[in-house]
């Protein structure tokens, strides 16, 4: 007697989709990422190459896609720790028009290394003067070979078109990418990052997720709003949903609704609000009262704070953390919302359509 099995299928470890099989494997990313580049017992955060790096007078990040949610994530840990930072779309980073020159940091974020648009951006800043680092998951790519210092963000293959467990790492990278250069231990944050792979574990296994895309399948969109930290994870919640479901999803900073968003709010409008500690949550839950008072659904993301559930018609819960890694784990709560829709309106979950896992054309 023969079992039949194709390659494909064995490479899904029994999932359903590569992106379910990358999606739980994000405890385990995190560990790789952080691995020994942090020692609690040496009180050091030292990664690869970048301990030869000196603070930069400013940090511009390039990057597209999922890449450039982690790098707006990226941009704010470090002006949170007294470095000037910004993020650009790299099709709209122009060296002509910015301050790029030798007390510049450009850190190209890429999980291929391979996008065109990045690509262009980080040979821009190489020929402006500036120090240049790529951040991807693909040793010896081209962002990898074009960049001054390369960081590795270790999340292991990933084969899903829509990037999940490589976010997750770049997340992290960037976090540690923060801590490195302002030469920074901070005991908390390592604490927390220690504690995060656990964090995430709980999560994947409790997640009401499923539920939740099975009560709001048939919405007209699905918004995504929060502040802060939540912000970049807000924009990267819409992305995945319109990327493997084909829905109408968008995602704002939660002050932003109201200006403009808020006219589209309906009851087949399901909004999704992340409110952590840390992110101005007492803020948000009045843009979630905008949206109740409008009959819009609201699911909120949230550790508990402030009592959102009393506004929420849904609550998906994250563990407690710090306030810079709720993100990491309130966007794992939103992939899976977005695959459980994907899966049951049947879509190509692993390879959606007119998408492709790097784009090497500008
Ligand atoms: C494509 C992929 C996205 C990805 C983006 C940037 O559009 O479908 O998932 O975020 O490229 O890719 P990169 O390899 O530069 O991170």
């Amino acid at each position: 007697e023969t079992v039949e099995w194709d390659a494909e299928d064995a490479g899904k470890s029994g999932y359903d989709h590569y992106m379910l099989k990358e999606i739980n494997e994000q405890p385990t990313a995190v560990r790789q990422c952080c691995g020994e580049r942090v020692s609690e017992l040496e009180r050091t955060i030292d990664v690869d190459s970048l301990s030869a790096l000196s603070v930069p007078e400013r940090v511009q990040f390039v990057a597209c896609g999922t890449s450039y949610h982690a790098a707006l994530y990226g941009a704010r840990l470090l002006r949170e720790r007294g470095v000037p930072a910004t993020a650009f779309l790299a099709s709209e980073y122009d060296t002509a028009t910015l301050p790029v020159d030798e007390s510049t940091l450009v850190v190209g974020v890429t999980q291929s290394g391979e996008t065109a648009d990045t690509m262009g951006a980080l040979r821009g800043a190489n020929g402006a003067g500036a120090t240049t680092l790529a951040v991807t998951n693909v040793v010896g790519s081209s962002a990898a070979r074009t960049c001054d210092h390369v960081m590795y963000v270790r999340a292991g293959p990933e084969i899903g078109v829509a990037a999940t467990k490589t976010f997750v790492s770049q997340q992290i990278a960037l976090a540690m990418l923060a801590c490195e250069l302002t030469d920074e231990y901070d005991d908390d944050l390592v604490e927390a990052l220690r504690d995060l792979p656990d964090k995430l574990q709980s999560i994947l296994d409790s997640s009401s997720g499923r539920e939740i895309a099975r009560e709001y399948l048939e919405a007209d969109a699905y918004f995504f709003i929060g502040r802060g930290y939540n912000a970049p994870v807000a924009l990267e919640g819409a992305l995945k949903m319109k990327e493997i479901t084909y829905k109408h999803a968008e995602g704002f900073p939660a002050g932003e609704l109201k200006h403009g968003p808020l006219a589209l709010v309906t009851d087949r409008t399901p909004v999704f609000a992340l409110v952590t500690a840390g992110s101005n949550p007492t803020k948000t839950i009045g843009n979630v009262k905008e949206v109740e008072t409008r009959g819009g659904p609201v699911v909120a993301v949230t550790d508990g704070c402030d009592d959102v559930a009393r506004y929420a018609d849904h609550v998906l819960e994250v563990p407690e953390t710090h306030s810079a890694l709720a993100p990491v784990l309130g966007n794992v709560q939103l992939q899976l919302v977005s695959y459980w829709v994907a899966n049951e309106l049947g879509r190509s979950i692993d390879k959606p359509r007119n998408l492709a896992k790097s784009v090497t054309v500008e």
